[in-house]
């Protein structure tokens, strides 16, 4: 089975074709145009920007992916038969209203041109398929299993029976976690986006001076998280400390730190909970070298026999092979949406 997955839910746009063999799913090309230079001159993403950006790449993005994955377009015209496509998975939401839209629609429209079917993909869904691309054999015993998503726009604990069978057992009362990241930086003035930006200043550190930020609901009996607090709680500490700009690299550290002392606690917690023998780390923050440690060593002190399962780099922010990947799943069980019913949804719910 070969997949086609397109995604411009914010400012990437990404295409990627993956195949589908005995439960493993392969990445055969996985191309992604950033928009980043472009909207941080403006510390954050322009939706009206990010559209036209989109606009223009999105054909180009795919002819990439499909040359790439060695799959002749001619082969995909309407009429012939043996299509070298199986599906066309779609980010359809959540994320940027007019980024999803050019994402969606052209989706739809090479749907009903090439008379190929059409999976709709939840963004969110697709961040947590990126733990599916393997080049093993993915066995029945990766459930249930508990994923700690953590991205720009969303941070939630999912607690995952099979494929497609979500529970939300936990998220943030407020910011999300890559938010909280990118505001801090913002604060710190030192750029966009945040995330990468601490963890580099984090890295500076020399041990000298250590700053005390709080650990928001760490002690909570909840799975939920919250972290505006800690946002405020920098903006204060910052504000009373007139040296504050010659310890950017403590203030970055203290602030990683208090975020990944609470993704990992609650993740532990929510294991623990529901007995599971298996984590997942999905979304953009899941690039966090740190967390990625802090998350494995926690799992191997405090937990007995779970397994950890930690995206490839390339796969954890926005990218498209993570909606093949989903899709590639969606296609086997046959869900397949019609181009006359899929729909751009900026809400929409995992
Ligand atoms: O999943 P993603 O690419 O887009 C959304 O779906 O939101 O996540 C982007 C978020 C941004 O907030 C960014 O600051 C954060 O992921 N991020 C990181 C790192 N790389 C990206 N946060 C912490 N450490 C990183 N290395
Ligand atoms: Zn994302």
């Amino acid at each position: 089975m070969i997949i086609l997955g397109i995604e411009t839910s914010c400012d990437e746009t990404a295409a990627s074709v993956a195949s589908f063999d005995n439960g493993v799913v392969k990445i055969l090309s996985n191309v992604v145009s950033s928009q980043i230079n472009i909207h941080k001159k403006y510390g954050g993403v322009v939706p009206e920007i990010a559209a036209r950006e989109h606009m223009e790449n999105i054909i180009p993005v795919i002819d990439k992916a499909l040359a790439k994955a060695g799959i002749d377009k001619k082969e995909l015209a309407g009429g012939k038969k043996n299509k070298p496509l199986d599906a066309i998975a779609i980010a359809t939401g959540p994320g940027l209203i007019t980024s999803l839209l050019v994402g969606v629609e052209t989706a739809k429209t090479l749907s009903f041109a090439w008379d190929v079917p059409l999976v709709s993909v939840n963004h969110i869904e697709g961040h947590i398929y990126a733990n599916f691309i393997s080049e093993t054999q993915i066995s029945k015993s990766k459930f249930p299993t508990v994923i700690l998503t953590v991205s720009g726009g969303h941070t939630m604990i999912v607690l995952m029976d099979g494929h497609g069978k979500f529970k939300m057992i936990g998220e943030t009362r407020d910011d999300a976690a890559g938010e909280a990241f990118d505001k801090a930086a913002k604060l710190l003035g030192i750029g966009y986006p945040g995330g990468p930006a601490i963890a580099e200043e984090a890295e500076k550190w020399n041990g000298k001076g250590k700053i005390t930020l709080p650990r928001p609901m760490i002690n909570d009996k909840s799975l939920d998280l919250s972290f505006s607090g800690l946002k405020t709680a920098l903006l204060y500490q910052i504000q009373n400390d007139k040296n504050w700009k010659k310890r950017i690299p403590a203030y970055a550290h203290e602030f990683q730190a208090a975020v990944i002392d609470v993704l990992v606690s609650k993740t532990i917690k929510a294991a623990k909970k529901y007995n599971v023998n298996n984590i997942m780390l999905a979304g953009g923050v899941a690039s966090n070298i740190k967390l990625r440690e802090e998350l494995a060593r926690a799992v191997s002190e405090k937990l007995n026999k779970v397994n950890l399962h930690i995206p490839d780099l390339r796969y954890t922010t926005d990218n498209a092979a993570m909606v093949a990947a989903a899709g590639c799943f969606k296609t086997k069980a046959k869900k397949f949406t019609s181009w006359r019913k899929a729909k751009a949804d900026s809400n929409q719910e995992l």
